[in-house]
């Protein structure tokens, strides 16, 4: 199987600091790293790094040319991301001092994707292929379409979530990865329900789509049909969290495209998850098949 990210490719400006800011105001930082991210481009990092064909196409300035060498670097193949007169995406996260994130994004290149340019993406894929989504790109609702017009399989992470969402064809989906809060929102229940009622609602929802339900500790929910299945955290020290759910995202496909059933999917991007949250950064984060597979 083949893989198609059609997604952000961000500069992360990481501010390590005691706590998350509040309104109004003011904190001093313990460090400050320039970084690689944004969740397309991490979720072809951790696709590639788990050994699965990957293409990334989006859209960068000259200012981001250094993600494209890393990217190849790992074995994604960039040929379809484009450059242009104007800024790469940008991520200012604040990571505390328990590993939590809170992002702002400046969509730069991410926003400026066009159509002509999904077209002549698409058009070199079809069935047998799969396209991997986040909501950090504009056209989404256009890609959804085309792709399953050309026989693709279609996985989205309804993330970030907001509610134009819900003008997405989110019923032509095959997978949909969510976490507890995106998931909420989606089914349209209470937070604080339980995961397996949010994850019903979602099962029920959307039916053709298998869900993926990551809930930080509580570990992941899966449910399509009749099948459920929950894989547990497995621990790990947490020094930033950022790019667990795009590692995550990334082995659990590649797992899958190699054939295996979801539940032992759910595990190894498990695993690779608990390693990416045991280190700073977002795509460097990411495990290597080795470190996963052993
Ligand atoms: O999921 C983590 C990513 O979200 C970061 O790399 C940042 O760029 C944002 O897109």
């Amino acid at each position: 199987m083949r893989f198609l990210t059609y997604g952000s490719t961000n500069i992360d400006l990481i501010f390590t600091v005691d706590h998350i800011l509040a309104a109004g105001e003011t904190l001093q930082s313990t460090s400050l790293t320039k970084s690689a991210g944004g969740k397309g481009a991490n979720q072809s990092t951790a696709l590639a790094k788990a050994g699965a064909a990957v293409f990334h196409a989006g859209k960068i300035g000259s200012d981001g040319l250094f993600l494209l060498d890393l990217l190849q670097s790992w074995g994604v193949d960039t040929r379809y991301v484009r450059t242009y007169d104007g800024a790469t995406g940008q991520a200012l996260i604040q990571v505390d001092r328990t590993g939590q994130n809170a992002i702002i994004l400046y969509g730069g290149g991410n926003k400026a994707i066009t159509v002509d340019e999904i077209e002549e993406t698409l058009a070199s894929f079809g069935e047998g292929d799969m396209l991997v989504l986040q909501n950090e790109i504009v056209h989404t609702d256009t890609l959804i379409r085309r792709a399953k017009e050309r026989g693709m399989q279609v996985c989205m992470n309804i993330a970030p979530f907001d509610p134009s969402v819900f003008d997405l064809s989110l019923s032509m989906l095959d997978i949909i990865v969510v976490n507890e809060i995106e998931a909420a929102a989606l089914g349209r229940v209470a937070q604080k329900s339980a995961y397996e009622e949010i994850l019903e609602q979602l099962v029920a929802a959307y039916p053709g789509a298998q869900i993926l339900l990551t809930v930080g500790a509580g570990g992941s929910y899966y449910g399509f049909g009749n099948e459920r299945h929950h894989q547990p955290i497995i621990e790990a020290e947490v020094v930033d969290t950022t790019a667990a759910g795009d590692t995550f995202i990334g082995y659990y496909l590649a797992s899958i495209g190699r054939g295996l059933e979801p539940k032992e999917a759910m595990y190894w991007a498990t695993k690779a998850a608990s390693i990416t949250v045991s280190r700073s950064g977002a795509m460097a984060s990411i495990p290597y098949a080795s470190e996963v597979f052993g």
